[in-house]
């Protein structure tokens, strides 16, 4: 049985300050959930995840690290200084930042394993832009990019591994997949994670759904066979929603 995560990516919202006094009313409203919540927030907001959420049920972490593990790289943050605000999550391979700094499958893998050492569990994006959807293409051009941003990639147990589908043509358009395409393309995923990592760990791990997801689609995605939970953006900022989607 898996737990389904719920997954609130914040990308760049928000100040510490209101960071810390959303973590506050998040604990204190914290509905009876079957569901782990976790938040990937910026880093300047992660000493205060770790003050207030530890001890509450609620996870935390960052939305990148650096591929390094120290030294001179101005403006990176490496996977030991995420380890010490007890991360427990991070996200690698936002489509955000494949395009926007042209991150590579190979530099995706680099930083999954740079987290592992860390005994930090990558989140780990992958998904198709529109044009490659048209195409029709969308299933081997998701798992070319699950293959490429694995490589070199061995968590030590399935709970250490989590893999988000985001459709970029779905990532805060309002446009959401069906369940139906989104279970579809979730199948094709756990096949191959099969065929890479055998069934017993492959049936272990989680698969979220990313794009546009919100309180009134959740419960049609997360009641799909291999939809464990979502990866949110928008809605994960709103503590009204938020709250709604833990217990979709
Ligand atoms: P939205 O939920 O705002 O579409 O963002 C999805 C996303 O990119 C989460 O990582």
């Amino acid at each position: 049985m898996r737990k389904r995560l719920v997954a609130g990516n914040w990308k760049m919202h928000k100040t510490p300050s209101e960071a810390r006094q959303w973590f506050r009313e998040l604990i204190a409203q914290l509905p009876p959930t079957q569901a782990e919540p976790a938040l990937l927030v910026p880093f300047t907001h992660l000493p205060y995840a770790s003050e207030v959420l530890e001890g509450h049920g609620v996870s935390w972490g960052a939305q990148d690290v650096s591929a390094h593990p120290e030294g001179a790289y101005t403006g990176e943050v490496s996977a030991r200084m995420l380890a010490d605000l007890a991360c427990k999550y991070t996200i690698v391979g936002h489509s955000e930042r494949r395009s926007y700094h042209a991150e590579s499958d190979a530099l995706v893998a680099e930083k999954a394993r740079r987290l592992l050492e860390q005994g930090i569990t990558p989140i780990l994006c992958v998904g198709e832009p529109l044009h490659v959807r048209e195409a029709g293409e969308h299933v081997e051009y998701t798992l070319r990019q699950l293959e490429g941003s694995l490589e070199g990639v061995n968590p030590p147990s399935a709970s250490h591994l989590v893999i988000a589908y985001e459709p970029v043509w779905a990532i805060g358009t309002g446009k959401t997949a069906t369940p139906e395409d989104a279970e579809a393309m979730h199948r094709a995923i756990r096949g191959w994670l099969i065929a890479r990592y055998g069934s017993g760990f492959a049936e272990e791990l989680r698969i979220l759904y990313g794009g546009s997801v919100k309180p009134d689609n959740a419960t049609a995605l997360f009641s799909q066979p291999n939809i464990d939970g979502g990866l949110v953006g928008g809605a994960s900022l709103k503590l009204g929603d938020y709250l709604q989607l833990l217990t979709a």
